[in-house]
């Protein structure tokens, strides 16, 4: 063997080593595995190529020249998961803690500006300590370097961020910018800055799990969509979630193999409750209208008012967004309104065809609402559903009250096929609260007001607490029975299959941000 290729076979198992043997044993003991078990599970197997093994930063401050490992501290690459061609890069904490050098964000960009030209997805495994501190301005740099190009390929290709670690300072916002944001239970976390500085600026003692751990992002801030148990159902959870997405914005999702078979699904038919005002859940009717074990629900611990996710149907996949009865009535505020419309436009930006399952009372009134800028957050909703041009379909299955009616994919704003079950009730309030402001003189006037009250609102419940008015104008396409609504969706998506709109000519348009 010659020497020079002695010495790149000595360099390329130096560089699969990291930091060394004692930090790999450290991430361990933490219940973490290392940047290259990451990618071996993520992958297809024998599938990934590594790009830049032999890369090394240029620091020559603090004593870092005498610290130099191969790779940088990060591992970036290309392969293929369930066949399909994505770029990867896995930070390395072994190697100065993940942290991000002018080489180590080049390592990056380098693969962000492949999957930009191929159009493939790109899927980060961040585990870092944030900048490099020993490099200054030249790790910040290449954060912007990095933060811009993920903007330039945001709705181009998918890109997935999983949280792995330490997450800190500015190094969260390129997540942050990425379709989907998985993190670790007990490993991870990101925050801008961490419990000593916010100690010291505002006083408040916190850990960093409280403060940016995965219970906090996936219920208090809604930043993480997703969180995985351990490393291995993260990597998991990228590829079932890479499953419903297509390569980039040009391409269709992959769809699977299915034989249509009768789909009626007679247990659609009692999930609805004998009262108009007792919860149910509306995942029985997604369960119920999906393929087997195909639904993914996304941000399922935050603003579980509304539940979103991607589901399967006839092997085609469809992004769904439905109110949920069983939390605030399936009311919209503020979050729910921001996590619709985010996955609204995720879905549109992907080709991903919507299905929304409406059973909505309002808006949620109250000062605590209006002051946290309902009116801006309700608005990014009604904005997302009426520019998407992806199929949209709609089923009413029981309340579409007020504005929430417009908002939530009427055919107004664009909706393709909108069915009602026979338990909607469409109008612009409930009977009681409609009554008491319509029929007020009437009431007081009676002899017995509660008698009167309650005979004007079975009055306006006979008009409008059916689906029949809206149908009557062609609102609602068609008023079907539950237990055929899987089949009607499945012959209305394919119907849509070709649907073909664009927007008007702009540079983009204005979302109330
Ligand atoms: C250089 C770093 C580093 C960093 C960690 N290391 N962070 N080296 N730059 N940012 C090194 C440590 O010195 C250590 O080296 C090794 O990585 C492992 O770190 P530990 O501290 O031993 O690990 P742990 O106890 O698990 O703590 C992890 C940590 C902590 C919480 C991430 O290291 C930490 O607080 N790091 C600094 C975080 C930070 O403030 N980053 C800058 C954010 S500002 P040795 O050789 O001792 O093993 C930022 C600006 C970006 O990112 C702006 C973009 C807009």
């Amino acid at each position: 063997m010659s020497d020079s290729i002695k010495t790149l076979q000595e360099k390329l198992a130096l560089s699969k080593l990291g930091g060394g043997q004692a930090r790999i044993d450290k991430q361990h003991e933490k219940g973490k595995l290392t940047a290259r078990e990451r990618i071996h599970f993520l992958m297809d197997a024998g599938t990934f190529e590594e790009i830049d093994a032999l890369v090394t930063h240029r620091t020559k401050d603090f004593g870092m020249e005498k610290q130099i490992i191969n790779g940088d501290g990060v591992i970036t690459g290309y392969g293929k998961i369930n066949g399909r061609l994505v770029y990867v890069f896995a930070q390395d904490f072994t190697v100065f803690g993940g942290s991000l050098s002018e080489t180590h964000a080049e390592k990056i960009c380098k693969i962000m500006d492949l999957a930009m030209k191929v159009k493939a997805p790109l899927i980060g495994l961040n585990d870092s300590g944030g900048a490099r501190i020993q490099e200054g301005v030249r790790s910040l740099g290449g954060y912007a370097d990095i933060f811009y190009r993920n903007v330039m390929a945001s709705g181009v290709i998918p890109q997935i961020s999983a949280i792995m670690g330490p997450c800190a300072g500015g190094a969260v916002y390129s997540p942050a910018m990425t379709d989907f944001t998985i993190m670790v239970q007990d490993t991870s976390y990101m925050f801008v800055t961490g419990p000593n500085v916010v100690k010291t600026v505002t006083n408040e003692e916190v850990s960093s799990e409280e403060l940016g751990g995965a219970s906090t992002h996936s219920t208090k801030s809604g930043v993480t969509h997703l969180t995985a148990a351990n490393d291995i159902i993260c990597l998991e959870n990228i590829k079932q979630l890479l499953g419903y997405l297509p390569q980039n914005n040009t391409a269709k999702p992959p769809t699977k193999d299915f034989t249509t078979e009768d789909e009626f699904r007679p247990q659609l038919d009692d999930i609805i409750p004998a009262s108009s005002n007792q919860p149910y859940d509306i995942r029985e009717v997604i369960f119920g209208v999906s393929d087997e074990d195909s639904f993914m629900e996304i941000h399922p611990d935050y603003a579980d008012n509304i539940v979103v996710g991607f589901t399967r149907i006839a092997g085609r996949s469809v992004g769904v967004i439905a109110n949920q009865p069983m939390s605030l009535a399936g009311v919209l505020d503020v979050e729910s309104s921001k996590k619709a419309a985010r996955f609204v436009r995720c879905c549109d930006c992907f080709n991903v065809p919507m299905l929304v399952l409406v059973d909505v009372p309002g808006f949620l009134p109250g000062t605590d609402q209006e002051w946290n800028g309902i009116i801006t957050n309700g608005a990014k909703l009604l904005y997302a559903f009426s520019e998407a041009t992806v199929p949209r379909i709609s089923v009413i299955t029981r309340k579409a009250y007020g504005g929430a009616y417009d908002v939530m994919n009427s055919k107004h704003i664009g909706a393709d096929m909108n069915f009602a079950w026979p338990s909607a009730e469409i109008a612009v309030m409930g009977a009681k609260g409609a009554s008491e402001i319509i029929f007020r003189k009437e009431i007081k006037s009676a002899d017995d007001p509660a008698a009167k009250l309650a005979e004007k609102e079975a009055e306006y419940a006979a008009k409008f607490a059916n689906p029949y008015s809206a149908a009557e104008r062609g609102f609602v396409d068609e008023v079907i029975l539950p237990h055929e609504t899987r089949r009607k969706l499945i012959k209305a998506f394919a119907m849509l299959e070709n649907k073909d709109v664009s927007l008007p000519n702009k540079k983009h348009g204005n979302i109330p941000l």
